[in-house]
């Protein structure tokens, strides 16, 4: 690390950054207690006047009675146990955790901007330009006609998109029961197909790490709805035989839908649309730095192109026919409501608000930076790296060792590790993606963890992390039996 006061770069190597998270913890070493468990305080609710049955009401709550400054400690301190883009690195391939500008989270709290979805359209023109404003940014982004804003999340836009499918074939009086997926697809292309009542039909990869072709071949027939991907692949690989893959499909009657998790790669540079895709999903929250999804709550648009258009869900968001400002509006054979109302408003503002911002060019320096970092990384591990070049991401093996433990024992250094274990088609996988957002100095400072972490031994690995506030924890039970609530930490 630099000797510099000034802390300014003098040497190529940025070292390993020194870290250790804080721990709060009360005087009988309990982690920094709920709000409700700090101090309370009772008040009358004034129950009686309630409509509603006595069994349901209560005349009186516990509230927590603390200081502003009490209150905002709680936070911060919880923020100084957890780790976040704000912190430091984090490249969490798939994921793109981009830091979130924090100017659009002052527009997202423009006042104006929080209206009752309810209100007629005449009162609500100025939201419902937006929309119709994102709606066309996102089109022209992905090459598509017409664009949905209502599903929360990309798997929920997943889903979306595969049910606009099937209205589609089944209004062209076809009846078709499989979806095709390549075996590198995130788990939620296949959930979402399943979901949707599809058989699922898993690719094999080809040895370069991208679709088979003659795999393809072999799976597509008059049974096959669609195929989903995402190109570049979660290799990090561009499917350079995407016209082909896409008129092989297309010849079969099938749809192609494009996961759009990996756009960041390819804004202003290149279009699904153009490629051949019928159907993507945006995740807002990887392209277009809002807050992150993991399901919702998010924004997974959806855009379609233009024969897919009668089937998107309602409300829709349109320019009057005469010209004379916006309306909402039920497509003519829409698959229906997929969320409330026209989604999640507040995150689909912060993507309007950072398009807005960077403009095509801005968005096409992302992306090229995205690149540029992912491949210059990539270059200076001492873990293996197979495949490549790489667009937005790469996948490194941890080789003999475990990639979780790799992961856990990257926590000790300050950096966020990389996903791990996926795809399978790479041994002890580190799917790894810097993004734009960050320069040489950090990327080194990332490669110098990984290299530290590379020529550690297993007794080093099992007992990581050492410096976070919670030691390793038991991730199986905390996904199965979480507790949600204070209640539920009660019991
Ligand atoms: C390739 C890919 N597809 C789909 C998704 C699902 O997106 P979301 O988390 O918004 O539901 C993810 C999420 O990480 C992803 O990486």
């Amino acid at each position: 690390m630099s000797d510099d006061p000034d802390g300014a770069d003098t040497s190529d190597d940025a070292g390993t950054l020194g870290y250790q998270q804080a721990r709060w913890t009360d005087s009988d070493q309990r982690y920094e207690p709920l709000l409700s468990e700090k101090d309370t305080t009772e008040v009358e609710v004034g129950g009686d006047d309630s409509p509603l049955p006595d069994d349901l009401t209560r005349d009186s709550l516990e509230l927590p009675a603390l200081s502003e400054p009490e209150l905002a400690r709680h936070y911060t301190r919880l923020s100084q146990m957890n780790y976040g883009v704000e912190s430091g690195p984090f490249p969490l391939g798939s994921c793109t955790m981009k830091y979130n500008p924090k100017f659009t989270e002052d527009v997202a709290a423009i006042p104006d901007g929080a209206v009752h979805p309810d209100r007629p359209d005449d009162s609500v023109q100025g939201t419902l330009a937006v929309m119709a404003g994102l709606q066309d940014y996102l089109g022209r982004i992905g090459g598509m006609d017409a664009v949905t804003l209502q599903p929360p999340a990309g798997a929920a836009g997943e889903y979306a998109g595969i049910l606009i499918a099937k209205a589609y074939h089944e209004a062209n009086g076809e009846d078709r029961d499989e979806i095709v997926v390549p075996d590198t697809a995130h788990g939620t292309n296949f959930a979402s197909a399943a979901l949707a009542g599809y058989d699922v039909v898993e690719l094999p990869s080809a040895e370069d790490g991208r679709v088979d072709l003659d795999a393809l071949d072999a799976a597509v027939g008059e049974d096959t709805a669609a195929l989903m991907l995402t190109n570049p692949n979660t290799l990090g690989l561009f499917e350079r035989d995407i016209e082909t893959i896409a008129g092989i499909v297309h010849d079969a009657g099938g749809l192609l839908y494009y996961d759009g998790a990996n756009l960041n790669a390819l804004l202003g540079r290149a279009r699904p649309g153009d490629m051949g895709f019928d159907i993507m999903h945006y995740n807002v929250h990887k392209t277009f730095a809002t807050p992150h999804g993991g399901g919702g709550p998010g924004a997974g648009p959806v855009g379609v192109k233009s024969e897919l258009a009668p089937f998107l869900p309602s409300p829709h968001v349109r320019e009057r026919p005469e010209g004379s400002g916006y309306e909402r509006y039920e497509p003519e054979h829409s698959v229906g409501k997929v969320h409330g109302f026209e989604g999640n408003w507040l995150v689909l503002i912060k993507a309007y608000a950072y398009i807005a911002r960077l403009g095509d060019p801005g968005l096409a320096d992302a992306s090229a930076k995205a690149v540029l970092n992912a491949n210059y990384l990539a270059t200076q591990l001492d873990y293996e790296v197979p495949f490549g070049p790489f667009h937005h991401e790469f996948v490194a093996s941890a080789g003999e060792q475990d990639a979780a433990d790799v992961a856990k024992r990257m926590l000790d250094y300050g950096v966020h590790p990389p996903t791990t274990k996926w795809p399978e088609t790479v041994g002890e996988a580190l799917m790894t993606e810097p993004t734009e957002i960050e320069g040489k100095r950090t990327l080194d400072q990332l490669a110098a963890a990984f290299d530290a972490v590379a020529g550690e031994d297993d007794t080093t690995l099992d007992a990581a992390p050492t410096e976070t506030s919670a030691r390793r924890i038991d991730q199986v039970a905390a996904a199965r039996t979480p507790r949600l609530s204070w209640q539920a930490l009660d019991e």
